[in-house]
Order: structure tokens, then sequence, then C-alpha cells
């Protein structure tokens, strides 16, 4: 029997410099999509499959991300004192359980890999899952409760996955696969940021996985890979060929690179568009635009 997934790894270490000047005093992750963080949204995403224990691994400069997530008892005083129970609903929303979050440092930037084996002691023996807060996924069934269906079936370890431009496959993980059953690819090899034109396929790994402690042992072990860092793709292939193996699930929703700038861009203009008490103003103020 699979074990259940209940602890999901957070990687928001990085320095965010795509963004500066905002991330000279603001942590890339606490940057404002229509009206919440970009952290939010990954938050809310696992807490939608499921995951009760949530670990950040974080850097220096990032204790906004801990006040975001801590109680803001004058805030709430006033706004109880002024009966906006509305508002005090949204902070609610916020609010996670007392120990429901660990933060680990990670103490130098060596890459994603590096990142998810500074979190071991927390995660334990288990299955975990690894949720990429750049990568935000519009989708009707949240991403990882699609992952976490699927791997409840089948084990082992899987990675979201979905098709790129030929020429973008370099920015990518990108999966070479075996063989494919609906939606679950099982994955026979793959190869982090391969350069451009050697690409296995066009099939990408998008920033949601479900990895096995296993993965935790192999990093140990992984040396320095693409772009001198130690890569969490490497350390999963070693499990290619072994039982119960690595899959990918080309998932149902539609992803955007919170990563850049245009990417961030594009969502804001997506889920404000999406939102219903904003949605309507917003579509007619587009049209209105324009373009050129
Ligand atoms: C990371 C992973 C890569 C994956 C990507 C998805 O790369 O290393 O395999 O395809 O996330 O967003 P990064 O974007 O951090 O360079």
């Amino acid at each position: 029997m699979v074990k259940p997934v209940t602890k999901a790894v957070f990687p928001v270490a990085g320095l965010g410099t795509r963004f500066l000047p905002a991330t000279k005093s603001i942590p890339k992750e606490i940057m404002t999509l229509v009206d919440r963080p970009l952290i939010q949204y990954a938050i809310d995403e696992a807490r939608g499959a499921g995951i009760t224990d949530f670990i950040f691994v974080t850097s220096r400069g990032k204790s906004a991300l801990e006040d975001y997530f801590d109680r803001a008892p004058e805030l709430e005083h006033a706004l109880e004192a002024k009966g906006k129970d509305q508002l005090m609903q949204v902070l609610e929303d916020t609010n996670m359980p007392s120990g429901a979050i660990s933060y680990v440092r990670q103490q130098q930037a060596m890459g994603l890999g590096h990142a998810v084996w500074c979190a071991r002691r927390l995660i334990g023996d288990e299955p975990f899952a690894v949720v990429l807060p750049d990568d935000l996924i519009a989708a009707d069934e949240p991403v990882l409760a699609q992952m976490i269906e699927a791997h409840n079936e089948i084990g082992g370890c899987m990675m979201a996955a979905m098709e790129v431009e030929p020429d973008k496959a370099s920015a990518y993980g990108i999966l070479d696969a075996e063989s494919r059953d609906g939606n679950v690819v099982k994955v026979k090899g793959m190869v982090e940021k391969p350069e451009a034109g050697t690409q296995p396929s066009n099939l990408a790994v998008i920033g949601r996985y479900i990895l096995t402690p296993q993965v935790l042992e192999n990093l140990h072990e992984t040396g320095r890979g693409a772009g001198g860092e130690i890569q969490l793709t490497d350390a999963i292939a070693q499990q290619i060929g072994k039982d119960p193996g690595v899959s990918g699930l080309i998932f149902d929703g539609e992803r955007f690179d919170c990563g850049n700038k245009g990417g961030f861009l594009q969502a804001t203009v997506a889920f404000g568009m999406a939102r219903d008490d904003l949605g309507p103003e917003f579509k007619e103020f587009l049209r209105g635009l324009k373009l050129d």
C-alpha cells in the first residue's frame, strides 16, 4: 500500500533577482498576485490536496514570509472592533494551525536538489511533495490533488508534466517517456536543462513532485549537475528502472511561470479575469484597450 502524502516542501530560498528592484526588500514569494502573495496560492493548492505539514526551505531576508503566516492580533482586534467580518474571514483563511509550518534554512544557494535535501530531517521516512511556488497552476482540481490521486495507484516518484515549445525545452527538466497510460507516462530517462536541440522530448517537468525518501538518500551522493547546481532531477533519475519507478502526470490545468515578469503579468491578468468580484469590470477594461 502507498503511504499517504501529508508533508510538502516549499523551496523559497531564491534571491528573486529577476524581480529587482521589488525583491530588494520583499521576498519574491510575497509579491502580490491580484490581492494575495504568490505563496498563498501554493499553500492553498497543497491544503486542497490534503497536505497538513508545510516545510519552507528559506534563506536570509525571508522573515516576511514567516510573519505572513503568523496571526496578526492587532489587525484582528482592529477589524473586530469595526465589525469587519468579511475581512476577518480573509485573514482567517491565511492562518495556519500552530506547528503546521516548519522552517529550515538553506545556507548556501546550491540548487533545488540541495534545497530539498536541507529538509530531510523534517521529512523522515515517508513520501513527500515538493511544490515550487513560481509555477502557478489554475485548475479545477488542484494539480497536487490530481497527482496524489494518481500516485495512490502507482506509488514511486511522480512529477507534473506538460508539453513545451521545443525552443523552450532547455529551461526545464525534460522527460524521456517509455509509455503512456491515460495521463500518466512511465519515465525511462530525464535530463535537466538539455542543450538546445538535444532534448529527448518536449515533455517538461513542472514544479510539483511526489517523491520517495530514497530520493533524499540519492541527494547525499548527487554531485553538481546542470548550471553547477545540485539538481533534484538527477536524484530522481536514479530511481528510474527501480520498482516502483518514476512517472510523469500530464495534468489538467493552465500553468503560469511566475518566476519571470512576463509570466507573472499573464497570471495577474488571468487570475484577475477569473475573479467573481473583479472579473466583469476588469474584462470590460481589457476589451477597451487599444492593443497597438
Ligand atoms: C526547476 C527544475 C526543472 C523544472 C522547473 C519547472 O528549474 O529544476 O527541472 O522543469 O523547475 O519550473 P528552475 O525553473 O528552478 O530553473
